[in-house]
């Protein structure tokens, strides 16, 4: 997720941005940049990859005076993140600057127009379309800013939350947004905008949210102005602050963990948005449409990987082979490339890493491009170490993931993964068109499924207080839910420190069984798939030596609730994506676990965000298919 901070009033802009930029730091980027009006009247853009404090000291010889001005802090979407990319974007003239949060979708066919009208870009990103394209009809139609903004709008398809300033007037700031959030600050003689309120709760309580489709005209020593795309006049509704700065950051949710829980049915969205067309009728990863023959003409495909990603990667192994039919082996990358593995030119090999930092996850990557293999990796941080390193990939787009606890990443991983295995069994004819159409419908469906979901929250959060003080835990499922499992008993383990683990259902027989009695609580996933009924023996088997079974089950279930101890009903949706929508009760039964044994939840003890390189290699840079 970008930041957006502006400032008008009577102050100096510049302060008060870099502070606002910094309260936003929190929600992860990867540059940084400031547009001044000066006090002599010009529009000063300044901006570079890195940190605000890099910012900072690329302004230290800048004339940053002035008083309104807009920042940004950007998450790479589309575009590396460096300096050209960075926001604000000057129009082709420089006679406007602006700044983004969201994603245009039509951002190449405007690109295209524009550059039939004779405009050349200087970035890669849909950002600068936007400003260029706002120019374009001030120009041809002699209009005002806020009516060039408004016709903009109109032609641009997808999530944005801009703000535009104009050279030579210093007494106006233009905002909009669409899908992605936009809060206003009401100040004595002063206006502060921003995505959140983080950066104004310290100078104001009085705020005005942006609705879809309206644009705010926010003038120098004049009452906020709002219209909609049509120009239709908007009353602003000024509501009180109620939160502090630190619940602020967590979007009012009490931990980053939880907040990033429930904002998995976005997330999903984001990370569907674009690959799938609106008839629902062709799924698409770009990267790999564009490396097809690797994947149709593959002998073999390694997935490597570690942790969550790692668990991802097994339900990768089951929807590759299920709906593909090419082998799969999965690997712990940190085994992977100290065995000396055998690596065929033939073989493909997925690397699965949330922040394309992890040091193990590079290496095996590393290893196996020096054997030949074509290298596609599956990464939510744009431009990171991994996503540069492979031969191309796929960006799971969920935004920063802040607690160290790995939840919308994962079922960002498992939905790229699924949308993946379609689109090789498309380009390989080895799945049904009827099978071809109802899995994209559900993975269309799967943010609504979510929110459906999340609705068992109080219930896991009632139920968790029964094993607060519970020593050890076993997670059980069979087929595309034993990973499903693995990531549960994981969950619980890295946040909560009780002693966790997974197995797949029907192993329990050969030597776990003896671990089971009264006190053990057995987590068995037992949705309505295709060996349903053999989970239920083996809930029957833990049932029979008196283990206390709470089990994830299909809505409507009657089978399983008259034996487990507790059943958690969730969605029916497809097997091969019910891993997704499973770990979700099992997100939040760890997280309410670990709250109520007073852990840490979102910096667990000895555990880091992402095990980074110690040895840093340069891997080679690359443009990157963002698919
Ligand atoms: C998951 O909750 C953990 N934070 C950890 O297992 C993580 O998945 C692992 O370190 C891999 O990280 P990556 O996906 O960033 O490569």
């Amino acid at each position: 997720m970008c930041g957006i901070v502006g400032y008008i009033g009577d102050k100096d802009a510049f302060p008060i941005l870099i502070k606002g930029l910094s309260r936003l730091e929190y929600r992860g980027y990867d540059s940084a940049g400031v547009a001044l009006i000066s006090s002599k009247n010009e529009l000063n853009v300044y901006k570079c990859k890195g940190k605000v404090a890099d910012l900072q000291r690329f302004t230290e010889s800048k004339d940053v005076s002035g008083t309104i001005g807009i920042a940004h802090t950007r998450w790479a979407t589309h575009g590396e993140p460096n300096d050209v990319n960075a926001h604000p974007h000057y129009s082709s003239s420089e006679h406007l600057a602006l700044i983004h949060n969201g994603i245009i979708e039509n951002y190449a066919v405007l690109r295209k127009q524009l550059e039939s009208e004779g405009y050349h870009f200087r970035s890669s990103t849909d950002t600068e379309v936007v400003v260029f394209l706002i120019e374009y009809i001030q120009k041809k139609n002699n209009v005002d800013l806020c009516t060039a903004v408004q016709l903009a709008l109109h032609q641009v398809v997808g999530a944005y939350a801009i703000a535009v300033v104009e050279k030579g007037n210093p007494d106006c700031i233009i905002a909009a947004r669409k899908s992605s959030p936009l809060v206003i600050g009401v100040g004595e003689n002063e206006f502060f905008l921003a995505s959140d309120a983080t950066p104004i709760v310290e100078y104001t309580q009085n705020v005005v949210y942006l609705n879809d489709e309206e644009i705010a005209v926010i003038e120098r020593n004049k009452p906020l102005r709002i219209v909609d795309l049509n120009n239709v006049t908007v009353t602003p509704e000024v509501k009180k602050l109620a939160l502090n700065l630190s619940q602020l950051e967590k979007g009012g949710y009490p931990h980053f963990m939880l907040k990033e829980i429930y904002e998995q049915p976005e997330t999903l969205k984001d990370c569907i948005r674009g690959r799938i067309n609106v008839e629902g009728t062709h799924v698409a990863l770009s990267g790999v449409i564009d490396n097809c023959e690797k994947f149709a003409n593959a002998s073999r495909i390694i997935i490597v990987a570690c942790g969550t990603s790692w668990h991802a990667a097994l339900i990768g192994e089951h929807l590759i082979e299920d709906l593909c039919r090419i082998p799969v082996e999965v690997e712990y990358a940190s085994e992977f490339r100290y065995r000396h593995p055998v690596i065929l030119p033939t073989d493909v090999v997925i690397a699965i890493s949330q922040s394309g930092e992890t040091a193990d996850t590079l290496a095996a990557i590393e290893l196996a491009k020096s054997k030949g293999a074509f290298i596609y990796g599956i990464c939510n941080v744009i431009g990171s170490s991994i996503a540069r390193a492979t031969h191309s990939g796929s960006y799971i787009h969920v935004g920063p993931e802040i607690g160290v606890a790995s939840t919308k990443a994962f079922t960002g991983q498992v939905t790229v993964l699924s949308m993946l295995a379609l689109t090789i069994a498309k380009v390989r004819n080895t799945i049904t068109e009827e099978k071809y159409l109802s899995l994209i419908k559900q993975i269309q469906e799967l943010p609504e499924r979510m929110k459906e979901t999340l609705k068992c929250n109080e219930q896991v959060k009632d139920l968790s207080k029964m094993f607060t003080y519970a020593n050890n835990f076993i997670y059980l499922g069979r087929g595309y839910n034993y990973p499903a499992a693995l990531e549960g008993a994981l969950k619980l383990k890295e946040i909560s420190y009780i002693h966790a683990e997974g197995y797949p259902a029907a192993e329990m027989k050969h030597g776990p069984i003896a671990l089971i009695d009264n006190e053990m609580p057995v987590v068995a996933i037992a949705t309505t798939d295709s060996i349903y009924e053999k989970t239920i023996s083996n809930i029957q088997e833990i049932k029979a030596r008196k283990g206390r079974v709470i089990a994830v089950v299909t809505e409507g279930d009657t089978k399983v609730c008259n034996i487990a101890d507790t059943c958690i009903e969730v969605p029916k949706v497809s097997e091969e994506l019910c891993p997704i929508i499973a770990s979700i009760p099992l997100q939040l039964l760890a997280y309410y676990i670990a709250i109520n044994k007073g852990r840490d939840v979102d910096q667990p003890r000895n555990l880091a965000k992402s095990v980074t390189c110690l040895l840093y290699t340069s891997p080679s840079p690359r443009d990157y298919a963002a698919s």
